[in-house]
């Protein structure tokens, strides 16, 4: 995720400046890079570099530009590290056309080898600077800088939300939308485009939302917009925001929490598009022969790991460790030369993680970081690293972050499942085109389950204590669920495997005791219907989060039912977060708690 500005014509303050406070607005959606460029005169200037907004400008001073038109950046690194260089705006060999993006050419590679066999030089390692000098190369063919555009978008895959300058046509932002949100504002001599509202919305409260496949160019007066070659009328898109700034950056939702709850589909849309299918394999390879392979993380992340480990051992047969970072020092022992670890930390930088990374790489285990930030600690002192796309994470707790790491450790499961024979080509293509298609059902199930999650929260609201029960590859989807809950809720939750709870949980199950079961794997759906009805006999408030297929038996059982759609375990995985999830946010909201800072929490723990 990354956030972009787009500016033509005269709000009455320097361009560049106006520029700087529109990024700022946007910092929230990225910041390890940022970048300005304007065009004055037919010549375009960049101005960028790595590092936050406030620091970038301190060096290169882009506030000090003036001109027609801008463009501005602030990054959140998926191709490319952090670096001067791959800041963006990027520009063509020309320097006549400068390109800023936030989403993920998923086609890049080709596209570049294409033009690099066309004499184009590149200088950065991202996978937007292609766009740039594809437009170069259309506007060299004699086309308008709108055919060029055309042209230029049906040949890009991924996703996208661009704003482009040609110093050919200065007083136009060119732009183009696909799943990456982009927003016009219209102002009275100037327009705006932007990632969020925000980001203009002291200068403007009028906004035109653009839809996927729409691109077209804004000029001080005008706004053109087409899809498929045809114009797009969009008068009757103009609406007027009435938000606070402090609503407005949250995209009118109360909270980052649920804002981020929401963004999932965009998250997992992103991070599968980033998937390398050639570094799976490796990878994937490497797991299969490792003597043996450590999973480690903390809290959610550890979670993951769990998933992950289940997918690995209890399917694969291979030889894991799965633990909590901290508790690292009881496998040192274990671990050597032939072993492989798999790090998983969303922020790359908690320490017991990092401390668990360094002491196993230095007894010869080759480490894969699994994290959501571009060349954090954990990624870079790691031998290899498989990035999750969810963009940054603002509330506390990990939500986003944590579905984008299922989703990326089960596709390398899936990978190494298929190297080992466990699946055949057809089961693994079954399970990555479900995969693949995850994003449409976790958007169905949010909208689905939204209200159900509220009103069973109203009856969660008052307890003081709550299990989470499940079997097999649903139980560290339980663990997760009862953390949200304790974490948000601050109320006391407990994991168990759904059969311990015999040996001793279930002495304080009275009435109306609440028990949460998720059921995920088919083979253990008999047990957990018995380990249901033992709860029933103690008067407990049993809620199911079920499967729809498993809906019939469970749904006359349980007191509360959230269904989600029939998917194959380890894509269920996903599915059922979701709800744990909304569970626990709306648990907290009506006990009159802030989600998004949870006390005595830390969003990265860097203390042992
Ligand atoms: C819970 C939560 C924490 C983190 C943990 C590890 O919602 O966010 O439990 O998962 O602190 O953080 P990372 O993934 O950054 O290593």
């Amino acid at each position: 995720m990354c956030g972009i500005v787009g500016l033509t014509g005269s709000v009455g303050e320097r361009i560049g400046l106006v520029l700087r406070r529109c990024l700022e607005r946007l910092e929230y959606r990225g910041y390890d890079s940022a970048g300005v460029a304007v065009v004055n005169g037919g010549v375009i200037t960049v101005r960028k570099g790595r590092g936050k907004i406030s620091e970038v400008d301190a060096r290169v001073n882009f506030t000090g530009l003036n001109g027609v038109s801008g463009i501005g950046h602030t990054r959140w690194a998926t191709h490319g590290k952090p670096s001067d260089e791959n800041a963006h705006p990027h520009t063509d060999c020309s320097g006549t056309v400068a390109v800023v993006h936030n989403g993920i050419i998923s086609n890049y590679r080709e596209l570049r080898e294409q033009l690099e066999a066309r004499g184009h030089r590149f200088t950065s390692d991202t996978d937007t600077e292609v766009i740039a000098h594809l437009f170069e190369d259309y506007v060299k063919a004699r086309l308008t800088a709108l055919e060029a555009l055309r042209e230029v978008v049906s040949r890009l895959r991924g996703t996208y939300a661009i704003a482009l300058l040609y110093a050919g046509e200065p007083d136009k932002v060119f732009f183009a939308r696909n799943v990456s949100p982009l927003i016009i504002g219209l102002g009275n001599g100037f327009n705006f485009l932007a990632s969020d509202i925000p980001a203009f919305l002291e200068y403007t409260n009028r906004v035109i939302t653009l839809h996927d496949g729409e691109y077209g160019f804004i000029t001080p007066g005008s706004v053109y917009v087409e899809r498929g070659g045809e114009p797009v009328d969009v008068k009757a898109r103009v609406r007027v925001v009435n938000w606070s700034p402090e609503l407005a950056s949250k995209e009118g939702y109360p909270h980052f929490m649920l804002k981020e709850i929401h963004e999932q589909p965009r998250a997992l849309r992103d991070t599968w598009a980033g998937l390398d299918t050639d570094q799976l394999s490796k990878l994937s390879d490497l797991l299969l022969k490792a003597r043996r392979v450590f999973i480690t993380g903390s809290g959610t992340s550890y979670h993951a790991g769990l998933v992950f480990d289940h997918l690995l051992s209890g399917l694969m047969g291979l030889d894991t460790h799965a633990f909590n970072s901290s508790e690292y020092k009881r496998y040192v022992k274990l671990a050597g030369d032939g072993d492989v670890m798999v790090a998983v930390s969303q922020s790359g930088e908690t320490i017991d993680t990092l401390m668990a990374v360094r002491v196993f790489r230095r007894l010869g285990v080759r480490v894969i970081a699994v994290s959501n930030i571009v060349d954090s600690t954990i990624p870079r002192e790691s031998d290899y690293q498989l990035y999750t796309r969810a963009g940054p994470e603002v509330g506390v707790a990990a939500t986003k972050t944590f579905t984008a790491q299922l989703m990326v450790l089960n596709a390398l499961a899936a990978t190494a499942a298929l190297g080992g024979g466990v699946l055949g080509k057809d089961e693994y293509g079954l399970i990555m085109g479900e995969l693949e298609h995850l994003p449409d059902l976790v958007n169905l199930t949010i909208t689905s389950v939204e209200a159900k999650a509220r009103h069973i929260a109203s009856r969660l609201a008052s307890k003081a204590s709550a299990y989470y029960l499940s079997r097999g590859l649903g139980l560290p989807i339980a663990m997760e669920g009862a953390l949200k809950l304790k974490e948000v809720a601050y109320i006391h939750a407990e994991a168990y495997p759904a059969g311990e709870s015999k040996h001793g949980p279930i002495a304080l199950v009275e009435g109306g005791f609440p028990v949460l079961f998720i059921a995920t794997d088919d083979e253990y759906v008999d047990a957990l219907e018995g380990n249901v009805m033992e709860m029933n006999a103690r008067g407990a408030l049993t809620i199911g989060v079920i499967p729809a297929k498993h809906q019939p038996r469970f749904g006359k059982l349980l007191s509360e039912v959230i269904q989600t759609p029939n998917v194959s375990p380890g894509a269920l995985t996903i599915l059922q977060s979701i709800p744990l999830q909304l569970l626990a946010y709306y648990t907290a909201v009506l006990r009159g708690h802030d989600p998004d800072k949870p006390r005595n929490l830390a969003k990265t723990v860097t203390v042992e």
